[in-house]
Parts: structure tokens; sequence; C-alpha cells
């Protein structure tokens, strides 16, 4: 009888753990803390199309910001300087996506209704797959991304108001 005190006790602390987590985690997903309307995105504001991409800012930093939707991300390649820091922003206009560089600590969800910011800095140039890392639906093994990474002195000296982007290859 005493094992199975034991037995519903541990079942009753692992609930609680796991009904605690997912409430802290629906309160605060972790690094998104900007609210943004995801029915609005095309619309107006900071992830409308035509602002989409790479921009340097007038400090010399570089801001990336991306669209989430089901099945890709706008744009789909992005050339960002190596030994810079860049800022990524990201919102998605459906569903929970995960955006993820292959061989760097960048990882994080993306939420609808969230912006998602990521700062880094690229040691040196070459190119990072970017897939979607949470399931998002039937396309989202085909749903990727590349951030290319290039030397300092070759990424275009472009004006705050300009936006970048690349061919995917
Ligand atoms: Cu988007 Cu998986």
């Amino acid at each position: 009888m005493r094992w199975l005190i034991g037995m519903l006790g541990l079942l009753a602390v692992m609930m609680t753990v796991v009904v605690a987590t997912s409430l802290a985690h629906a309160l605060h997903p972790p690094s998104n803390v900007e609210v943004i309307d995801p029915l609005r995105l095309h619309l107006e504001g900071e992830f409308v199309e035509s602002n989409l991409g790479a921009a340097r800012e007038s400090d010399g930093s570089v801001t990336v910001r991306l669209l989430a939707q089901q099945y890709s991300f706008v744009p789909r390649c992005v050339t960002v300087p190596a030994d810079t820091p860049v800022k990524f922003r990201l919102t998605s206009a459906d569903v929970l996506h995960g955006f993820l560089l292959v061989d760097t600590n960048v990882n994080t969800m993306v939420v609808p209704g969230f912006v998602a910011e990521v700062r880094t800095r690229f040691a040196r140039s070459g190119d990072h797959a970017m897939p979607c890392h949470e399931f998002c639906g039937l396309g989202h093994a085909g749903m990727w991304a590349q951030v290319v990474v290039v030397p300092k002195d070759q990424f275009p000296d472009s004006s705050p108001t300009q936006r970048l982007r690349c061919a995917a290859h």
C-alpha cells in the first residue's frame, strides 16, 4: 500500500510541474515581449512586405526583419555582415513557427501576436540554413530560409531606408 501512495504522490508532483511550466510559458513566451496584430501585418507597420529584409542602421548595426507564414519565410534569403551587431526581428502571420540558424546559438519560437527578437554577431562569413523548427502543418518540412554572412567590407553601405535581400542557393 505504501508504494501505491508513493506512486500517487510522485504522479501528483509531476502533474503539478507540467501544469505550472505550461502556465508560465503561456504567460511569458521566451524572448517574445512585443505584441502585434497578426491580421494587420500585411497592411501596415513594421512587417509590411516592403520593409522586410536586412537594413543598415545609422549606428552601423544591421536589423533583419522576417515574416514567418505557412510555409515560408519572407524574404527567403538575407545577407548580413560578419563581425557586426545583427538584430533579427520576426513575427508570424498565422501559427507557431521556429527560428533557428544552423551552426549558431540563434534559436527561438515565432509566436503569432508577438515579435521575436534575437541579437547576435557572426564571427565569420558563411551560409547558415534557417529551417523552421516548430511543426506548423503539412508543409513544415519545406519551410526554410537562408542567412548569408559576408565579410564586413562586402556588405553594401546602404542607407537605413534600403532593404537588402538575396537569392537563396
Ligand atoms: Cu513553420 Cu514549421
